[in-house]
């Protein structure tokens, strides 16, 4: 801040001049160019040196006070509000600029070239939606309810839809009552309405790390400080997440317990237990996303954390989209009482109400039990993937330097690159040779992290996996080489 001066802030632009200086400051501290508690200078010298109104330095102070980025003592100043310590991920940062494609996958979408393989999407290819099924539905209950259907439906949902699933919950030893489901317009809605019910500006949430970009995203745009937690093959670390809890006190903390997003992994029963207990301990809700648990491919314990809840600790999120068709845009939730006014409030200024005439098909789907029929076929499928998956990999990769783990189910595989290698090159080079990926990267919601990638089976086909397991193997093993060779210079 020291060589700030009258031309530091531009007079012509149609920007605040607070807001101007308040960006500055704040990408200043969050690139923490300023200590902890560093004295910001006083009101008039600032003004004076930028040749502005002390209000504008009053305004941009205030501002970033009420972001926390600085607090004030009242007769010594302001100072920088000090970085949530508790280990070197609890920090804010903004990541790194990326590439154009890797900036557009930060939004949640990449452009697919039709002759790629792409491991990068965890959404079913459109052969596998059932259409003509789902037309033959369709009509019925177009034929039964006529104009009903397109009619506003009831915010929390289709009353009859409400009610198959909770028998449809049973199955998965999850007891609950219609009065307790809320339909959601898929899971991402599910975690912004609990966002927009639950989290207020600067309040803490608690994600995995590394987590599923959607929520981060969700979180941040409610201005809640993300404070992520390592997560291990058997889920996050426990120990971690009981001190984060005890020191932050957040709001929620948001989880993935089973084929986890981005890594596959899935909690241990142990560990499940004990997140409810420290949930319990320090009275705070648990999220939990609960994308994937239907596709289980080596038998273990897939339980969720709603099935163990019974203390109303967990929002729990169910969505269809990995296993029936995204586009449907159908999910729901399951919300303990002391949340229901809240969320539902939140779901009517969301969109007033989901699809009444997508929820009325689906009602049919779990009523008739063709949902059993359709879960197996896409398991089947999907398990052939899973199998040519895991040969290609212990095929080509064992010699490549990648630690990996192979997932009890789910759609998604993670590899940890030999060190010095950088996920973002290795996706530069696929993608020449028509094979993407995802780098890790925009999976960490704090620290800029590329040793990483993900692999999802969901858009590839069987055929093709082997030759983009090839592919990117070759890929490492040269990226290897070339590396060592560039990184040795004899002296001599
Ligand atoms: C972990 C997780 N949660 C939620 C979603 C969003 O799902 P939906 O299509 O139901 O909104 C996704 C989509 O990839 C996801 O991976």
């Amino acid at each position: 801040m020291e060589k700030f001066n009258k031309n530091t802030l531009d007079k012509r632009k149609p920007q605040h001049l607070y807001v101007q200086l308040f960006n500055l400051i704040r990408d200043i501290i969050i690139r923490g160019e300023l200590k902890d508690h560093y004295k910001l200078p006083p009101i008039r010298s600032l003004a004076g040196r930028l040749e502005v109104n002390n209000s504008t330095v009053v305004n941009a102070y205030r501002l970033l006070e009420k972001e926390g980025y600085v607090y004030k003592k009242i007769g010594s100043g302001t100072f920088v509000s000090p970085r949530l310590e508790y280990d070197n991920e609890d920090v804010i940062l903004e990541k790194y600029p990326a590439k154009d494609d890797l900036k557009l996958m930060d939004q949640g979408q990449i452009q697919i070239r039709k002759d790629m393989i792409s491991f990068a999407s965890a959404t079913p290819t459109p052969d596998l939606f059932p259409v003509e099924a789902f037309k033959v539905l369709l009509n019925e209950v177009l034929d039964r309810d006529k104009g009903e259907v397109f009619g506003y439906q009831e915010s929390q949902g289709y009353f009859p839809l409400r009610e198959s699933l909770t028998k449809y919950l049973k199955n998965y030893n999850i007891e609950t009552k219609p009065e307790n489901v809320q339909i959601i317009s898929g899971a991402q809605q599910g975690i912004d309405v609990i966002a927009k019910a639950l989290v207020e500006y600067n309040d803490r949430v608690i994600v995995e790390s590394p987590t599923y970009t959607g929520a981060i995203g969700t979180f941040r745009s409610r201005g809640a400080q993300i404070i992520s937690i390592p997560i291990l093959e058997d889920g996050i670390d426990i120990k971690k997440l009981e001190e984060s809890v005890r020191v932050n006190k957040p709001k929620l903390i948001y989880l993935m317990p089973n084929f986890q997003n981005p890594t596959g992994y899935s909690y241990s029963l142990e560990k499940k237990k004990k997140i409810l207990e420290i949930a319990k301990k320090y009275n705070v809700l648990i999220v939990e996303d609960d994308y994937l648990s239907d596709l289980v491919f080596n038998k273990k314990e897939n339980g969720t954390l709603k099935s163990l809840d019974k203390d109303g600790l967990v929002i729990y999120i169910k969505s269809f989209s990995k296993i029936f068709m995204p586009g449907l845009r159908l999910g729901f939730l399951v919300m303990p009482p002391r949340v229901y006014h809240k969320i539902l409030r939140a779901k009517h200024t969301s969109d007033i109400s989901t699809s009444g005439l997508n929820q009325r098909v689906f009602d049919l789907y779990l009523r008739r039990d063709i949902w059993r029929d359709h879960i197996h076929h896409m398991e089947k499928i999907y398990k052939i993937r899973f199998e040519v998956m895991c040969k290609s990999i212990s095929k080509y990769f064992s010699e490549s330097g990648l630690e990996y783990n192979i997932p009890n189910g789910g759609l998604n595989f993670w590899f940890k690159l030999p060190e010095g290698l950088n996920s973002d090159d290795i996706y530069d080079k696929a993608v020449k040779k028509n094979v993407l990926i995802i780098p890790g990267n925009i999976f960490f919601p704090i620290v800029n992290e590329n040793s990483y990638f993900r692999l999802s089976i969901a858009a590839v086909y069987p055929e093709q996996i082997e030759e983009g397991i090839r592919i990117l193997a070759n890929i490492i093993k040269g990226y290897n080489k070339e590396h060592i060779r560039d990184s040795y210079t004899p002296l001599l």
